[in-house]
């Protein structure tokens, strides 16, 4: 699986305002938002683009555009801080929408909602969502996907555990991961370290 670390300096600083505790909720969902475009900037540099014929006020041109628009796959609740950034970059994109919710005791993913096409087979799917930690909502949310037919998955986090990279590894779907960095781990909560807390908690509140 391809991982891209997004190691820009406005990127790592939208993610240490997430990180801080002192960051209140707005400046929070403000800081994700941005990162959210820097990350989806960098993951459609690998999307396939075609040409086509312009005309300047000058004279005639060579354009280009996606050849294939993907799929924007927010995992709710926390993916969706991410979901107005990756409109405004893929405007001609369609969405999905999947509901997962991790049980504090197993920690598997619970799941509430899947408002997806029944094909998906030739449509490549970008996945939204902050945390990557055990790495089980996303697998859960992948094979949702590849159940139907997609085989072009391009997942879009601000912070993975080294453990939730080798699950999606080890799942064998086809994926490709886009972070703004690869923290130390997970603690006996299956919290990620040093982490960020729990990003739909701090962008929407405690459930
Ligand atoms: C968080 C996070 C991921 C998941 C990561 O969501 O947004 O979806 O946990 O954990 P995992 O990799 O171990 O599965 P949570 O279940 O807290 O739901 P929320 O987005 O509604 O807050």
């Amino acid at each position: 699986m391809d991982v891209l670390v997004v190691d820009h300096p406005l990127a790592q600083s939208r993610l240490t305002a997430m990180r801080n505790a002192a960051t209140d909720s707005g400046t929070f969902r403000a800081a994700l938002r941005e990162l959210a475009s820097m990350l989806v900037y960098e993951a459609a540099r690998a999307f396939e683009v075609e040409r086509y014929p312009v005309t300047t006020p000058v004279a005639p041109a060579q354009g280009t555009r996606l050849a294939n628009p993907p799929l924007i796959v927010p995992v709710l609740r926390a993916g969706l801080g991410m979901t107005e950034a990756a409109l405004g970059l893929l405007p001609e994109s369609h969405m999905g929408f999947v509901g997962l919710a991790r049980d504090e005791v197993t920690f598997e993913p619970r799941a509430y909602m899947e408002s997806l096409p029944g094909d998906l087979s030739g449509l490549p799917v970008l996945v939204l969502d902050p945390m990557v930690a055990t790495g089980g909502s996303l697998v859960h949310c992948c094979q949702l996907l590849v159940d139907r037919g997609c085989t072009d998955i391009t997942i879009c986090c601000v912070l993975a555990a080294p453990e939730g990279i080798a699950r999606l590894e080890n799942s064998g779907l086809p994926l490709r991961l886009v972070t703004a960095s690869v923290d130390e781990g997970l603690n006996e909560h299956m919290f990620i370290v040093p982490g960020l807390g729990d990003a739909g908690d701090r962008q929407f509140g405690g459930m």
